[in-house]
């Protein structure tokens, strides 16, 4: 395992990127990207859309492979190591990626199969389906599962094997107000156990009050890494809100309410 001793504690890093870029064609995803995440820490990863979130998550897990730099999980290479890395991590994907023939309890089997956690299976399963209120469909092919359902399913996929590191990709989408609150009070719990949480994010509020360190990516690039608190004393504003700062790093200001009620009405055109 990794550490880095500073003057109050040792700490254990579960996840170091360094220097990850990603190109696609001309496109370039992700450019030179270092990151730290240590144990028992909640990091929220924000940007607009097509900042770069989904790709940095998708070779933080191997799914692909960084054109440059390197991606550490614990103590194992992601290129080098793979099965020792993903086995540290759980992956709550943007698009749920579920077998849609099986029903939600025979995937949570197969799963449990696949990682070799101690049998019996059953009351583990049986207790994560209580916890995310599948029981009633556990025995129901994925196929008749709404959205929600499905999510709620890779939500378990993804923490049945307790991993120490846990990615989500804008993981309440879909998720109804009763269920986003059981996901974020896991999360909590999670942290509490010293587990790790890199939270793609479009809801700022989420950010804001659950994460403990946030970083802000845009075209690419990570533009600037510290906790909800410390990036919201940097807005120009003087708001001290996140919100504003991600605006203004990001460089997506919404236009002024007066001009958007304006274009509603018919932006001052001749009838
Ligand atoms: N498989 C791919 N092929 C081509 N371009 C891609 C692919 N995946 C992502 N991109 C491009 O890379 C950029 C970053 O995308 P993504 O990582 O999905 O952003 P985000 O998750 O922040 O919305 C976008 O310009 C997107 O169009
Ligand atoms: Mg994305």
């Amino acid at each position: 395992m990794h550490m880095l001793i500073n003057s109050h504690k040792v700490v254990l890093l579960l996840l170091c990127l360094e220097g990850v870029s990603k190109k696609f064609g001309a496109v370039t995803a992700v450019e030179d990207v270092s990151l730290q995440l240590e144990s028992g820490e909640i990091f929220g990863f924000l940007g607009p859309n097509g900042a770069g979130k989904t790709t940095t998550v998708r070779m933080s897990v191997g799914l692909l492979r960084p054109d440059t730099g390197r991606v550490l999980v614990g103590e194992y290479d992601m290129t080098h190591q793979p099965r020792q890395a993903k086995a540290q991590l759980g992956y709550v994907p943007d698009r749920s990626m579920l077998y849609p023939k099986m029903t939600g309890r025979e995937h949570l089997q197969f799963l449990s199969l696949a990682y070799q956690l101690p049998a019996p299976h059953g009351p583990r399963i049986d207790r994560w389906l209580d916890i995310m209120s599948l029981s009633d469909a556990a025995d129901s092919r994925i196929e008749t599962y709404s959205h929600g359902m499905a999510r709620r399913l890779t939500w378990i996929s993804a923490l049945i094997h307790d991993p120490p590191l846990l990615f989500l990709d804008e993981p309440t989408e879909g998720l109804d107000p009763a269920s986003a609150r059981t996901a974020k009070d896991l999360l909590v719990h999670l942290r509490e156990r010293g587990r790790s949480v890199f939270l793609c994010t479009h809801i700022m509020e989420l950010a804001q009050s659950l994460c403990d360190r946030v970083g802000i990516i845009a075209d690419g690039r990570l533009l600037a890494v510290g906790s909800p608190e410390g990036l919201g004393q940097m807005s120009a504003r003087g708001s001290e809100s996140l919100e504003d700062v991600f605006l203004e790093l990001t460089d997506s200001q919404p236009p002024e309410i007066s001009s958007v009620v304006d274009a509603l009405s018919g932006g001052g055109e001749d009838e």
